[in-house]
Formats: structure tokens, sequence, C-alpha cells
């Protein structure tokens, strides 16, 4: 590929994979699927490498983050950054209101907006381009996390216009991303997050930015530090502005012109908080004419023209009945709380994980005492403290369990881990975990070979490794409760199928500690054989961006044990695949050159009868080319099935590239094709 080749699609990837970032996180609105997307990236990866000139700094290449910053540089705010007065009570928001109104001797109306529960944040765009990130601090002096703001999707690296402004706004962690980020450090046997604020904060100050990029951070952009430099009046034409020049802002602020609308927007809020995707802990009113932050201004702390009402907590007192000890498949063993049911944030709640030993010590909780329950990040119920006034005369200090409650063998601390974990590899309970796992739709993904199942086939000695799986027989499984034939020819060919997984599936499954389903598909497509992974050293695998010297000597460690080769071995006979079905990075790369629809605008249309429309346009997309909906100048090549109108005709006037759907299937086969 020419230097100039190169420049052309390196700038076209690098427009596309803008344009798919923006409407993924800041707009919600996906338009193609991830492995689309991954595709392309790759080819970019590929590119820049060969051609390391043309990296810039707003490639999507330069999100992955893996610097690792010595400290956090002092940011100094010349415009501080305020905090908010906060408001408990309706009576107290309305005296607010009258306040505001006899100052300024007028109505005020006002923007109404929810209040975030994350972390506030500054953006400094230069000519449109984004150079400083900072936390608040004091409000004064904050700390400059640009390089790990950088690493998050919804922050737009250059905006679409070419100025400069200073904007602030809110850093967060959805809701499902806090849910499984506190899984996965519970199963690794590390110390859980409080709740979603804590979580971004401490995703925010990793020194190693690549950490920072895992952690699916989201934000929402609010103020803008000078509104004359938009030329926009009021607050909600801020939060207009803000979105069309790129920022993600929140859609449900809404003008409100009295205390009556501002209480219903309240109540609506408060009913609908826990159907969101985000923490929200209250709302903020904001008067929305400029002229009259202007006019009112600051105090030192806070603005005199916005006001936060504070969500009264949703918090139950409910007494602890028991606490249950269980086995996850990396064998940590996690203390949940069984209580007495109270209804919380819209459920009925009877349990809550006390996440490990340490932890419950700390919190001091015991049988038969009263205790605080609340949801972490709205969604996770989480004991807060324990009333100590109603605690029982007669209780005593819970003593922390030192066998495996399953297998009864000696419960470990690994690596000053806080978790204790069971390390029999023969525990029944960390086998039963393992095959669920393996099971899983991230996995191996074998429908209908869920817990319930595994447990029965595991009890009933059918199986004892997931190499036994392949060998199931059908008159086994009808010697299980609730089987049928029907059922068990089910279960037969979910298995089956399951053989032709690609091995990256494989290898996640397999639960090696620190190998996760992203690190199981970066490593696979890179040895495309597991038994070419088998023989890696930890300094092969390192050669793997993203892949850190953890994860190798995992790796290295799991297949190193004779066990596992034999189970492999087991695997291979019983035909389950051991190879990368996907594509590797070389074989993009290659293909950003032969595509024969690469960049093209494609329209569908017409009645294709060998191929699904859905498949014709997954092929397209894989293959560099946007599938469109209407033909207009612009479009490329159209692929006309039998019947096409008026998008036939539309083609064959503007002279555009027609092909029927023989032709195409012969160019997605690749094979030459005469047009008769
Ligand atoms: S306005 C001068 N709007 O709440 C502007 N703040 O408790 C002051 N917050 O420090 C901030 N959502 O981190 C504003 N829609 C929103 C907000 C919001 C969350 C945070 C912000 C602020 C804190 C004050």
């Amino acid at each position: 590929m020419t230097l100039e080749e190169a420049t052309k699609r390196v700038n076209q990837l690098k427009t596309d994979l803008i344009k798919w970032t923006r409407q993924y996180y800041v707009l919600d609105q996906p338009t193609v699927e991830d492995h689309v997307y991954d595709e392309h990236y790759l080819q970019l990866v590929e590119l820049e490498k060969v051609f390391p000139n043309l990296v810039t700094p707003n490639s999507p290449t330069q999100r992955v983050g893996g610097q690792v910053l010595p400290g956090f540089e002092k940011v100094s705010h010349e415009v501080p950054m305020l905090s908010l007065g906060d408001v408990f009570s309706i009576e107290e928001l309305s005296e607010f209101d009258q306040r505001l109104q006899k100052s300024v001797d007028a109505e005020v109306s006002y923007n109404a907006e929810l209040k975030i529960d994350g972390l506030a944040i500054s953006l400094t765009y230069e000519n449109g381009v984004f150079v400083k990130g900072s936390t608040r601090g004091d409000g004064t002096i904050g700390e400059d996390i640009t390089e790990n703001l950088k690493t998050v999707k919804s922050i737009p690296l250059t905006l679409t216009e070419p100025i400069s402004i200073e904007v602030r706004g809110e850093c967060y962690m959805p809701t499902k991303a806090f849910v499984a980020l506190n899984k996965r450090r519970e199963e690794a046997g590390e110390t859980v997050f409080a709740n979603p604020r804590n979580a971004a904060a401490g995703s925010l100050r990793q020194l190693n930015t690549a950490e920072t990029a895992q952690r699916q951070l989201s934000t929402f952009i609010y103020y803008i530090v000078d509104p004359n430099a938009l030329d926009v009046k009021t607050q909600s034409d801020a939060l207009k502005r803000l979105a069309e020049l790129g920022f993600r802002t929140n859609t449900e602020s809404r003008v409100t012109s009295d205390m009556t609308e501002i209480s219903a927007y309240i109540n609506e809020y408060q009913a609908k908080r826990h159907d969101l995707s985000y923490d929200i802990d209250g709302i903020v009113i904001k008067a929305n004419l400029f002229t009259i932050h202007d006019e009112v201004g600051n105090t030192v702390k806070v603005p005199k023209w916005a006001i936060a009402y504070k969500f009264p907590p949703d918090e139950q007192e409910t007494k602890v009945l028991d606490i249950e000890w269980t086995i996850g498949r990396t064998g940590v063993v996690t203390p949940t709380a069984i209580m007495n049911p109270v209804q919380l944030a819209g459920t009925t709640v009877s349990r809550a994980s006390l996440h490990n030993g340490d932890l419950l010590k700390q919190k001091d909780i015991r049988i038969n005492d009263m205790v605080k329950l609340h949801k972490a990040g709205d969604i996770i119920p989480e004991i807060s403290e324990v009333v100590l006034d109603k605690r029982p005369d007669d209780s005593v200090v819970y003593i922390l369990p030192t066998n495996c409650p399953v297998c009864g063998a000696l419960l470990v601390h690994l690596d000053e881990e806080v978790a204790l974990r069971c390390i029999n590899p023969k525990c029944p309970a960390l086998i039963k975990e393992s095959l669920a796992h393996f099971a899983s739709r991230n996995a191996m993904n074998i429908d209908g070979l869920g817990p319930k199942i595994v447990e029965q086939l595991f009890e009933n000695k059918l199986i004892s490794d997931v190499a036994g799986l392949y060998q199931l027989t059908a008159d086994q499984l009808l010697t299980l409760d609730n089987f049928k034939e029907k059922s068990v020819n089910k279960l037969l060919n979910a298995i089956d199928i399951s053989r032709q997984n690609s091995v990256e599936r494989l290898l996640f499954g397999l639960g090696i500690r620190h190998v996760g389903a992203k690190a199981a598909r970066l490593v696979s497509a890179e040895f495309k054989d597991i038994h070419q992974l088998m023989t890696a050293t930890a300094e092969d695998i390192l050669v793997i961006d993203s892949i850190g010297q953890v994860i190798a000597d995992s790796l290295v460690t799991y297949f190193a044990n004779d066990q596992v080769r034999e189970l492999i071995d087991e695997l291979d006979n019983a035909q389950v695949n051991l190879t990368f079905l996907g594509k590797t990075t070389a074989e993009i790369a290659e293909l950003a050159e032969g595509s024969p629809v690469m960049d093209k605008k494609v329209v569908l249309t017409g009645t294709l009868d060998q191929l699904k429309r859905s498949d014709a346009k997954k092929w397209l997309e894989a293959n560099g080319a946007s599938v469109v909906g209407s033909v207009s100048k612009k479009t490329d090549l159209l692929i006309a099935g039998h019947d096409a109108g008026s998008k036939l005709i539309k083609a064959e006037q503007l002279e555009i590239e027609i092909w029927d759907e023989q032709q195409f299937i012969s160019v997605m086969e690749g094979v030459s094709y005469e047009k008769n």
C-alpha cells in the first residue's frame, strides 16, 4: 500500500470509527455490530503500525490507554469548580425559589436536571481538540487526569467545531458496569467498591490508564464555563449546543416554570430512578437564564442560581437471621447475610452479599443483629451498618469459618487477598461452578445447560469435568429428572454444536485465573491454536498489546499442569475445536487491501433468493462497506434482487454500478464473474 492509499484508508477508518463511537457512546444509538467496529479498529491499528506518521491525537487507537503515569499533576481551576447547596424537602426548595425571585425581582424559570452521582470533571478544548481534563479537587486545585479521560469513549477527542472552550460535567460508572466490575473483583478475591461513585473515582485515578479504559465509564456534560463563547443565553440551550458539539448530555432535563412543575419533575424521577442505567441522588434546578446567573453570582462554594434537592435515602432496617457461605468457580468463599425480607427500592430483599470475611469483621455483623440495608448503585443490597442500640445482650462475635463448608478443606488467603479460598481442586462446589461457567453464554454457550442441570449431572456422577460433557449419551440423560427424549436431544445437540466454537470460547470457559473473555479472544487471535499457546512462554504471550504479565504468567502456569494437558487431549479426542476461527489481525489488514466493497456505500434492494438480507448486510459490513437505505449520487453500488423497483431505476439513471444476486454471491466467494 502506498502512503497516499494508506492516508486515504486511515482517514476513512478514523471517520467511520469516530462516527460509530459517537453513535454508541454519546447518542446511545449503535448502528453497527460490535464485530464490524472491531474489524475496522484492527485495520486501523495495523495500518498505524506500518505508517506511524499517520497516528493523530484524535485517532480511536489513542483511547486504549496503556500509559503508566508517575502521579497526577495539580491543575488550578481559573474559574473555581463550585459545588451545589443542598435541600431535603419541597418546602426548602420553595424557599430557595422565593429568595431568588425576590433578588432578581422577576418570575424565574428553571432548568430541572438529574443530579448524577459521579465525579465532577472539567474538560478543556483548544481549537476543537481535547487538551486537558481534571478533577474538581477542592474546587480551586484539582488533578490532571487527561490521559485517563481520553479512554472514556463518550468524551469527544475532537469537537464538531474548532472552538476553544472549557466545559464541566459528571463522570460516572453505569450501574451495569459497576455490577460486573464488583462481580469480577469478588471472584478475583479483591475488595469491592461500595457504590458506582467510588468505583468511578477509583477508576479515574488509575495510574495505569489501560485500567481506566477497561472500566466502561461514561459522562454527562452540563456546564459551559463561558457561555458567551457559544452565544447561548439559557441553560437549556447550552445543553443543546453541548450536544451539537459532540458531548453526551442528559436528555431527561426539563424547563419548568413554577414549583408545581418542579415537584412533578421530582416525583417523576424519584419513581423512575431505579429504572435509569445510572445512579442519581437527587435533582438540580438551575435558573434557566444566564443573565440571572450573572446578576446573583456565587458564594465562595456554591452558585446562588442553582440548588440540589437530595432524595431521601432508601434505607430499611431488618434482622440478620443467618450468614451463608458460598463457593464461586475460582474457589473464593463469599459470605451472604440472610435477613427478614423487606421492601427496598422497588424489590423485596432478603439477602445481601458481605463480600469477604474482612468486611464482615469490620462491620461486626452478628446473627440476630438489626442492620441498616440500602442498595449500592440502586441495585445491589448492602448492609451499611449494624444498629448497635438494638443489639441483643447475649450477642456474640461471628466466627469466620476455617474450613470449606462443602468439602471441609482448609480455607486459605492467597497472595494477601482479602478473600478466603478453597483451593481443593476436587471440591464438588468448585467443580460444579466451573462446569456452569464452561457452559455459560460468553464461554461455550451451551443452550439449556444451566447451573441446575449441571448440578444434576454432577450429583448423578455423569460428569466430573468439562471433557465429560462430550461423552454424555442419551441413555444417561434419560435417567435424570424431567428429561424426556425431546429435551435430551436438544441438550445433546447444543453440546455437539459447541464443538465447533472458535477456541477463544473454550479458553475463556476453562476459567483460567485472570483470563477474561477479552484476553481469551486476543490470545486466541494471536496463537490461532491452543497447542501453540500451550508451548508459548510468557515473553511470547506478552507480545500481544494489552496483555500484561499477570495474564501471561497465569496462562503459562495453567498449561504447565499435567492434568490440564490431559484435559486438552480429552477435548481434542472428543473433537472439540481447538483453533481460532475468527479473523486474525493480519487477515483483517489483508482484507483492507483485498475487499472488493471496501469503503463503498452499498444499497440492497429487491428480493434475494439464496441469501438472507441480514446475512448479505453482515458480509458487506464485515468487508468494509457501509450499507445505506436509499440511492443517491453518493451510492457506489446497488445490489438488486428480483422485483427491484424505484431504487433500481434511480441507480440506472445515476449510472451507479449494479450487481444482481448471483454476481454478489460470486464476489462473496471470491470467484471472478462474467455477467451475461
Ligand atoms: S451543576 C456551578 N448539575 O453535584 C455548577 N452538578 O453536589 C455546579 N452534579 O459538584 C454543578 N449532576 O459534581 C450540576 N446536573 C448537574 C449535576 C451536578 C451532578 C454534581 C456535581 C457537583 C455536585 C454537587
